[in-house]
């Protein structure tokens, strides 16, 4: 069985101290957590001071983003090697409010998820349809194309290790979360897309989360389901009390 990933996503939120606190309570209340990894993702500047209250615990850390070159003058990015040097261990690549309000495009999106794998990162890509995609019933198209684009030229090798994150746009900090059919039904379409793309035992290694208005109230129903092998969670994340009750909505 695939073991759940549960991520929180803190987004451009939280100031130093914040950040330090919130990384304790978690680290302090992951102790008894054995059933499921847990990661967060700071912002950039706040992952050294993260990283230093979450080394020795189980809690992993990442980055919400990084550009694909190695160095040189890219003003106001980060490259993998610098994420690297922090001790990250996974990059959200393709989030839906940098694809709709920052520009970046499947191309980016792909170029970032080589760099991701080739400097030995586990990318985190997220793909997800639009509210007026999803009324106009192209969802799966929307999600397909995204998942390949994000996949080309990534060898069935590398692909192993990647984790994808299904996050409809109209559930990303609305209060309304898909429901766990909803979901279901999209993880099991993407699942089909990586067993054509790659393999079937290659597309039952991968895992792939859930996002959007995860709370611990319907985390249980949403994990529960076949397809559903963890969630990146961006609000409850920023709550020691939320984030770790989603996690305790697992069965073990
Ligand atoms: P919310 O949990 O706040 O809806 O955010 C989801 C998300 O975008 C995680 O990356």
């Amino acid at each position: 069985m695939r073991r759940a990933l549960i991520a929180g996503n803190w987004k451009m939120n939280l100031d130093r101290a914040g950040a330090i606190s919130l990384a304790k309570g978690v680290a302090e209340q992951a102790r008894e957590v054995d059933h499921a990894d847990l990661a967060v993702i700071p912002p950039s500047v706040y992952v050294d001071a993260v990283a230093s209250v979450l080394q020795g615990s189980n809690v992993a850390w990442g980055v919400q983003n990084v550009y694909w070159k190695p160095n040189g003058a890219f003003t106001g990015e980060i490259s993998v090697a610098m994420a690297k040097d922090l001790g990250c261990r996974y990059v959200v690549i393709g989030h839906s409010e940098r694809r709709h309000i920052l520009g970046e495009s499947d191309e980016d999106v792909n170029n970032k998820v080589h760099a991701v794998i080739d400097g030995g990162l586990v990318p985190i890509i997220c793909v997800g349809e639009t509210l007026e995609e999803r009324e106009k019933e192209r969802t799966l198209v929307v999600v397909e194309r995204q998942t390949l684009a994000a996949l080309a030229g990534v060898s069935a090798d590398k692909a192993r290790g990647v984790v994808l994150a299904y996050e409809p746009v109209w559930a990303i900090g609305t209060g309304k979360n898909a429901t766990p059919a909803q979901a279901e039904e999209v993880h099991v379409a993407l699942r089909k897309v990586l067993a054509g793309r790659y393999n079937r035992e290659i597309a039952e290694a991968i895992r792939i989360q859930y996002g959007g208005s995860v709370k611990p109230d319907n985390a249980r129903e949403l994990l529960s389901q076949p397809n559903i092998d963890g969630a990146l969670v961006g609000g409850a994340s920023l709550k020691v009390d939320q984030f770790l009750g989603i996690v305790a909505g697992l069965s073990r």
